[in-house]
């Protein structure tokens, strides 16, 4: 539907329609101006804003809704939507329905707020606004906003990397002065195992020790993986050899047991410009805890597919961020059919050291958020408790890639 569709509806709304009375009518001095020049000239402004447009009429119905503001709130666009009720048209957003609501209660109304949308935790940033009639009566209410999704992740990335920095140089230097004696007490215990042949008792407590010791120094090395920053090698990656790689690298750390792993890749996926070592890590780190959430019955499905994503990088001479650029990506989803993870636990799995396992480190997903960062790319996790998990890897195409 071209973009300015539902605002020719809402220009065919009655004259005065208390919506539009104001934008479109003005005092009676401008009106001859605003009926010639503004009705197109005003539809036209609404549909290209890059902000988010919603206007209501004091009887609940909605007066403007720009292709922007459909696309934040997840919806189709529909010209039908215009003089139905707001309630109607954002039902699957209770928490904006009751924002606009409350305007008509409010006297001063908030310049600047952020809210996450409970239902596909985008998060915007809304100015609300009376609209009076010329008799100053509240005709309505007009809400501006914008999706701060992506300026949320990428704040949340930089939090995470100055706290990395500053934790990371205490951290590896304790990784270091850790290694060391890790890898003399399993080579003693290996000695002393040796001289107490005769001993079973001594001989499984020397195993203990030596297993102990190897645990210990497998999560230093994760943590020494973790807190070094992430130097990508980039070169032209197909990541169907790379997924296959991650299966048999998972099955060599993990018990697959019976589990059921299908590849659906399609031949035509394009490459991308990536660390082919360090994406097989991301990939062999998210089999490896759906092998283990399975418990050796189940199935994993790996699915790719191709996408669209929002990126930072404005082109040259463009104010930054003003102007946001469509990179094509590479979707990946791992899939289980495992037993889910608790709502109250999803928010926490990328946290480093966040582990529900007594031999886990809680360094993999933590491994795996830093290696997609570093690659620009993004992670997202869906899960229900006995439904089972998915971790979806959303990675961007280079743009030369995508056009040979
Ligand atoms: N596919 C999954 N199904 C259910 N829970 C999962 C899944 N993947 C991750 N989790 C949960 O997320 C937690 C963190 O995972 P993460 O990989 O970071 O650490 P870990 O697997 O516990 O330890 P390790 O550092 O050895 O990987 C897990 O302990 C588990 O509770
Ligand atoms: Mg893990």
């Amino acid at each position: 539907m071209p973009a300015g569709a539902k605002l020719d509806a809402f220009a065919k709304a009655p004259a005065d329609a208390p919506g539009i009375a104001k934008a479109t009518v003005g005092r009676p001095r401008r009106r001859a101006v605003a009926t010639t020049v503004g009705d197109r000239f005003f539809r036209d402004m609404v549909a290209s804003m890059r902000n988010g447009v919603l206007a209501v009429t004091r009887d609940g119905g909605v007066a403007v809704i720009n292709d922007e503001a459909y696309r934040i709130f997840g919806l189709t666009p529909d010209a039908g939507d215009i003089g139905r009720p707001y309630a109607d048209v954002l039902r699957v957003h209770p928490d904006m329905v009751r924002v606009i609501a409350s305007t008509f209660e409010l006297s001063h109304l908030p310049n600047r707020v952020e809210l996450r949308l409970k239902s596909t935790g985008r998060v915007i940033g809304y100015t609300l606004a009376h609209i009076r009639d010329e008799t100053g009566e509240v005709a309505g209410a007009a809400l501006f906003f914008k999706d701060l999704t992506r300026v949320e992740q990428l704040e949340e990335r930089e939090r995470l990397r100055d706290r990395l920095a500053a934790l990371g140089e205490m951290a590896a230097a304790m990784a270091h002065e850790l290694k060391n004696p890790l890898a003399g007490i399993e080579a003693m215990a290996g000695l002393l195992r040796r001289k107490v042949s005769g001993s079973p008792d001594a001989q499984s407590i020397l195993k203990d020790i030596i297993n102990e010791a190897k645990m210990a120094n497998s999560t230093v090395v994760e943590m020494l993986d973790y807190v070094r920053p992430v130097r990508l090698e980039r070169g032209r990656t197909a990541l169907g050899p790379v997924l296959q790689t991650a299966v048999s690298m998972a099955e060599s750390k993990a018990q697959r047991g019976e589990v059921g792993v299908e590849v659906a890749i399609p031949d035509d996926l394009p490459p991308i410009q990536g660390d082919e070592h360090q994406l097989c890590q991301v990939f062999t780190n998210l089999l490896i805890n759906a092998f283990e959430a399975l418990g050796g019955a189940g199935t994993v499905r790996i699915s790719t597919t191709t996408g669209v994503m929002e990126g930072e990088h404005a082109p040259q001479g463009s104010l930054a961020g003003e102007t946001p650029v469509h990179v094509p990506t590479v979707v990946i989803q791992i899939a289980d059919d495992g037993p889910g993870i608790p709502p109250e636990l999803t928010d926490r799995v990328f946290n480093a050291f966040f582990t529900t396992k007594a031999q886990g480190s809680g360094l993999g997903l933590a491994i795996v958020r830093k290696i997609i960062d570093a690659h620009d790319g993004r992670i997202d996790v869906t899960t229900a408790p006995g439904l089972g998990t998915t971790f979806t890897v959303t990675l961007p195409v280079c743009a030369d890639e995508w056009f040979q």
